[in-house]
């Protein structure tokens, strides 16, 4: 605004960019004979991250594949408390160390937290480089790869320093799925079933039918679990391709994220962010089945597809309302002060609560009540009258 004898006008303006990513799947992007990675990278001077225990399991893959390209390859720590701003910066000092120019490519090959590092240290090493995620891990592969987000721990807080920085190429190759701790396919397929039960009926059918070939290793990679994953990546995209950079804070794909952070923290991530995620699930399916938004039969399905998996849908922090409260409250901070919860609508459909004065604390205390008298015993009563 330019300030002339007391008269202001708009001098210019600047529209930013449109965000755009392709995530491909691939059978081969470690092959020595013909890598996908090897040919995406090119020419490139480039940096592969990889986390330590990806690199036990690849690492000599990765080497030969890469043959001779300029790359410089980093084995990163992994693990929440590592997660931090000070990793960041040691991949950053490995990017001016081998002069990584801005025309260069950062690669992180890992899970979520290899790719949130990476991601943030390319949106700041130089203002924003170019880079390329590899998920190996099944969240890896349908979240954190996706979406256009990056970030770490800092301040005692889950993912509160990050940005927007797509990535220009995400390769998918179930292989990596194949050395993978049941846990950790777990953690997955909960986010799976979240994105299921708030927007893709058709995932969930399938979820229910065929879910348990992602737990298996040797059918993690099968046509039917393919199909699972790749459904899931789409209904990702779908959610997030309408609204990058998250300018509308109703979000279909913040169910299962509202107090999963809190939890994560308090229990120094002993709770995965997997198992975290399926805890809010099961809360929010319970308080969407209290206002009569799910069925008690939709709601039941729900659970036992959950314990199917070996997936939990109860645990002791869920009575600790100190930090049940505390991450409502964080989630209202996060979404424009407004809670703007999304609640099933039957599976496959969402609707948002959008004032917390709409959500008695009684209602969530019972709801976490009848979740652990659930998970004690599976007969007991999922319908519980309002009030
Ligand atoms: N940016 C986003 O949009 C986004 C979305 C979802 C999750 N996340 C973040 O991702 C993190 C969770 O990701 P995660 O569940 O992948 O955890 P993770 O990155 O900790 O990976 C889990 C474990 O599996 C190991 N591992 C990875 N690939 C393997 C393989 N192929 N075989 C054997 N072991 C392997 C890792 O070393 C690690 O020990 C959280 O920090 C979460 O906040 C970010």
């Amino acid at each position: 605004v330019a300030c002339d004898g007391g008269q202001q006008s708009v001098i210019a303006s600047l529209t930013a960019s449109q965000a755009s990513t392709l995530v491909v799947r691939r059978g081969s992007v470690l092959s020595a004979a013909q890598s996908d990675l090897a040919e995406v990278i090119g020419l490139r001077p480039a940096l592969v991250a990889i986390s330590t225990t990806v690199d036990r399991y690849f690492g000599s893959e990765l080497r030969s594949a890469l043959g001779r390209s300029r790359c410089r390859i980093v084995v990163i720590p992994t693990g929440e408390k590592r997660k931090s701003l000070e990793t960041v910066t040691s991949i950053v000092k490995v990017a001016i160390d081998m002069e990584l120019p801005r025309n260069g490519l950062m690669v992180g090959i890992g899970g979520g937290i290899t790719l949130d590092m990476v991601g943030l240290a390319a949106s700041l090493f130089r203002r924003g480089i170019a880079h390329v995620r590899i998920g190996t891990t099944l969240v890896g592969q349908v979240d954190a790869a996706i979406g256009l987000k990056c970030g770490v721990n800092a301040g005692g807080s889950k993912n509160s320093v990050g940005a927007f920085h797509p990535a220009e190429l995400v390769l998918t190759d179930g292989r990596f799925l194949g050395t993978l701790e049941l846990d950790h396919m777990r953690d997955g397929l909960a986010e799976i079933v979240k994105l299921a039960v708030a927007s893709d009926l058709n995932l969930y059918e399938n979820l229910s039918e065929n879910a348990q070939l992602l737990l298996e290793p040797t059918t993690r990679d099968c046509a039917e679990a393919r199909a699972i994953v790749d459904a899931a990546i789409a209904g990702m995209m779908r959610e997030l391709g309408t609204n990058p950079y998250e300018a509308e804070l109703c979000r279909r794909v913040d169910f299962g994220h509202t107090v999963s952070g809190a939890w994560e923290v308090a229990t120094r991530y002993r709770l995965t962010h997997g198992q975290a995620v399926a805890l809010d699930v099961a809360l929010f399916s319970t308080v969407a089945s209290f206002l009569g938004t799910l069925d008690p039969a939709a709601l039941s399905g729900i659970l036992s597809l959950f314990e199917r998996l070996g997936i939990r849908t109860w645990h002791p922090v869920m009575n600790d309302t100190a930090t049940l409260f505390g991450g409502l409250r964080s989630a209202e901070a996060h979404r424009g002060q407004r809670i703007n919860l999304p609640l099933p609508d039957g599976v496959g459909n969402t609707w948002f609560l959008t004032d917390r004065a709409d959500l008695p604390d009684k209602l969530l205390i019972r709801a976490c009540a009848l979740l652990e008298a659930h998970s004690r015993n599976q007969e007991v009563q999922l319908h519980v009258s309002k009030g």
